[in-house]
Order: C-alpha cells, then structure tokens, then sequence
C-alpha cells in the first residue's frame, strides 16, 4: 500500500512547521576510519534539517511550562511522562502541543494508536454507541457491542478449537485475569514468566514483570508462586537452547511442572526491548506446556492488532496458545482490554468470578469493533509489514550513515521495530545517555520517540500503520537529524 489514507482535517491548516530534513547523500560505510567523515555527516544532517520553528498561530492560551509546573504541584511524581510537553489536539499520526507546536508520533501513546488518533470510524462508532447508553455494567445489564467484540476476538484468535472471551479495562487486569483463569482451570498456583518481560504495574503483573526499574522497586514483595526463566536473547548470547535448559533447571530447582498453571509472554518483548521469541522458541513451550498440562499464554497487549502484521504476534510462529491478553490498538485510542482462549479454560471459574463494574465499556466496545473493522479495511496487516520492511532499510542507513559504531541492533517484528544504541561495537556497551539525547532532540525537532530495553537504551518505533508514507518519511528524517544531534553533542563533550 502506498499513502495509506486519511487526510488530516482541521490538523493541517495550522500546522506551523512544513519543511523537511534535506537528505545527504554520503554513501554508508562502517568502517572505523569513517568516523571522522561520520562527525562531518552529523553536523551537516544536524544543520540542514529542521528546528521546531515558533509557531505561526496566535499566542497559546496555555503554555507548557506553566501546565508543567501545574501538573508537578498536583499530580503525584511516579507518574513519569516522556515529553515535557501538553497535547491540545492530535489527528492520525500528528500531534500538535498546547503551544501549536506539530509533532509527529512514533509513541503512539504506547502502541495503542494502530489506526492512528481519532480514526474517523472509530470516533463516529464512540459517539453513535454514546447517543445510546454509556454504561450500565455488563454484570447488571448486559449490552450486545460486548458480546459482538467478544464474538470478534474468538474469530480472529489463532487456535483451532472453540474460545471465549472476557473484557475488562487494561493491559495490567487483562494479565490478573488470565493468571486467575489458568489457576482456576488447572487447580494449580505457579506462573512462569520471563527475564525483560513487562505485564504491567499491579502487585501480580509486577511479580510476573521482568525488570526491576523502574516498576518494581520499593513495592513488594510480590504475589508467591511467580517464576522467572530467562528470555532467548542471541544478541546477549542466550540462544533458544540457553533459554530452554533455563527452564528445564526451573522445573528441577524451583518450580514443580506438575503444580504450573501457566508459562505467559510476550511474543515481543516490549518494555524489554523489542526482541521477538523465535519460532523455535515458542514450539517448544507448546511442545513442554502440552507435556506438562500447563496452559500457555501470549501477552499480545502490545504486539496485537497489527503491529507485527497479523492480528497477533504468535501466529508468526504458528503455535495456538491457549490464552491470549488484548489491549492497546485493539480500540484506537478507548481503554479496554480482554481475555481470548479455549472455551472451557476460560469458563472455569464460576459465575461472579470475572468482572468488573466497568470491564468491556460499551464506548470502549464500539470503539474497539470500529478499530479492527479498520484493520482489516484498509490493509493494515499488509501495511504494517512493508513498512517494517522500508522503516528497518531506512534506519539501517541512517545508522551506517550518521552514528555508524552506535546503532547495534536494528530489531523487531512488522513495524514493531526498535534500535539499540551503544558506546561502540566492540564493547555493545548499552549507551542509555546518548538513547535519551537522541530522543530529547527528536523531540526539539518535532517529533515524539519513546525508549526501551532493559537499560534504557534502544528506541522503539511504533507510529500508526495509517500514516502516510510521506510522514514516515518526515519521521525518519527528523529521526537522523536527532541521531546527528547527538553524535555532534557527545563530540564536542568528547573534545572538552
Ligand atoms: C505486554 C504488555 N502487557 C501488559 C501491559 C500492561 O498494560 P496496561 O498499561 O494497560 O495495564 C503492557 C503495557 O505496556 C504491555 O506492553
């Protein structure tokens, strides 16, 4: 697919920053004796493209300093955000800040916004399901946008046996669920879960999370019964084999395999760093889950609906897991989450015994079937997976081009990419510092990255499947001129 899609409305006219990034047209080398031509690379990118220009607009009403101080004095400080900016308004891919300042999103307010923001279907089926009812609970009055969504998720669940599902409203009680679920339908406590993995910020997800800072620091202890195996990470030097004699040590060290529920992951690690579990990895788990009468479970909160370019993750692998946790771009932007997996695991526990008074909000549900009617609509799958394909040349050009030595990995699955960033190649020393240069400078520049990785130190790119590719294009620009910020910055520090 081409330039997918929606045109901006409102957004564009008082868009004030039109330009892009001049390309260079120095050819990529990785050789050491081009660093100095890399330096000279860095500052002519850093000098053509373009700073943030003041903003054309009449004066903003509010400014982010000022909603900055606000937001320090009355919000609590474990509520971190990535950009010191305020949002007044975002179309698609764009955002524009309370200022008028226009960004381009490659957060995507973490992997929610596949279909971009304010999809025209998605906000239309929010507003008509809100002229109707907006909530009655679904455990008082039950309403059919839930049992459609539901109807929609065991469809496009991989697996080739019956499913049902249960919504409720984020990623974190997706997970709390799924775990009750396999506990219950198997009558035994333990969960497994993996080194770098991330569930969530609740007392069960963070025990099953598998990185310390920021998460889980000062609040356990966590839930009992929660096992860690290492995660296959051939770039670390653990292979699939590493990984598998890991958990096999588990199950003679720690962990009973006859009294595990469940192994749960994600089939790309997100907060983790964007590593995909290879194919092998996960035929194996199948292959020891079904040995051991344990359930397995694909955290898809993050990789789901598109991002890799099927509507989960696992089916790269061809392995059905039994359970499946949903979320994010699932719904475009509205908060709901759900549980998808075989119909008897799932209804193993008692009438009263799932819920929530807000799980599966019919706004939320409308939105969310809107969502997946886009997906499918406008190609989604397929575009996700040339633009992983353009993103990942792109990048690795840019890399070769402007911090060659630094870029060491450039990773991940569709357009769920990530690159990692390092002081130089024969050490692959994690380089958080100059991670958070380039991201600060992108911002500067216009345009919203988000880190990752268990040290902070790769970038991941998740901007919607429905942006054009002349935005991508503008994206990537912005993104190698940050990147030739930060080489020029961490050069001249050099040289003090
Ligand atoms: C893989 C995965 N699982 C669970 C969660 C938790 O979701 P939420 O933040 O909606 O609770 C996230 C959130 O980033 C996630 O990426």
């Amino acid at each position: 697919m081409s330039d997918t899609t929606r045109k901006p409305t409102s957004a564009k006219k008082s868009s004030p920053r039109k330009t892009a990034a001049k390309r260079t047209s120095v050819s990529a080398t990785t050789t050491e004796a081009a660093v100095p031509t890399a330096v000279a690379v860095a500052q002519t990118v850093a000098a053509a493209a373009p700073v943030r220009p003041t903003p054309s607009v009449a004066p903003a009403a509010q400014s982010n300093a000022a909603l900055l101080a606000r937001r320090e004095a009355a919000v609590a400080r474990g509520v971190a955000s990535a950009a010191p900016i305020f949002a007044a308004r975002a179309e698609n891919a764009e955002l524009w800040d309370v200022e008028g300042h226009r960004y381009i999103d490659f957060a995507g307010g973490i992997a929610v916004l596949n279909t971009g923001h304010r999809h025209p279907d998605v906000i239309a089926a929010a507003k008509t399901q809100e002229d109707l009812y907006t909530h009655t609970s679904f455990q008082v009055v039950p309403y059919e946008p839930y049992v459609a969504l539901a109807e929609k998720l065991n469809a496009l669940a991989p697996g080739d046996f019956a499913k049902k599902s249960l919504l409720v409203t984020t990623g974190a009680e997706a997970v709390e669920n799924a775990v009750k679920i396999a506990r219950a339908a198997t009558g035994r406590p333990g969960i497994i879960a993996f080194s770098g993995s991330y569930h969530g910020r609740t007392l069960m997800t963070l025990g099953l999370t598998g990185k310390v800072a920021p998460y889980k620091k000062d609040v356990g202890p966590f839930p009992a019964d929660i096992f860690r195996a290492p995660f296959p990470d051939a770039r670390a030097g653990i292979t699939v084999a590493d990984a598998l004699h890991g958990l096999e040590t588990l199950f003679l060290t720690d962990a009973d395999p006859s009294r595990v529920a469940a192994i749960i992951l994600e089939p790309v690690l997100g907060e983790g760093g964007y590593h995909p579990v290879p194919a092998e990895m996960w035929h194996a788990l199948r292959e020891i889950c079904d040995k051991h009468g344990i359930l397995l479970i694909s955290d898809e909160i993050q990789a789901g609906f598109g991002r890799t370019g099927t509507w989960f993750a696992v089916e790269h692998s061809g392995v059905a897991p039994d359970l499946i946790t949903v979320a994010k771009s699932m719904a475009g932007g509205y908060p709901i989450a759900g549980v998808v997996g075989r119909a008897e695991v799932m209804d193993a526990l008692a009438p009263g015994g799932l819920g929530g008074t807000y799980g599966g909000n019919p706004v939320a549900c409308a939105a969310a079937l809107a969502a997946i009617d886009a997906i499918a609509a406008e190609g989604l799958l397929a575009r996700s997976t040339t633009l992983g394909e353009t993103m990942r040349a792109r990048l690795a050009e840019m890399g070769a081009r402007t911090a060659p030595f630094r870029m060491w990995d450039i990773r991940g699955l569709g357009a769920m990419l990530a690159v990692e960033f390092v002081t130089d190649f024969d050490s692959a020393t994690p380089d958080t510092g100059f991670t958070k240069s380039v991201i600060g400078h992108a911002l500067r520049r216009g345009l919203i990255l988000l880190a990752c990785g268990m040290h902070g130190n790769a970038i991941r790119i998740m901007v919607p499947l429905t942006a054009s590719d002349a935005i991508i294009e503008e994206g990537m620009q912005l993104f190698e001129a940050a990147l030739a910020d930060a080489v020029a910055e961490r050069m001249a520090t050099a040289a003090e």
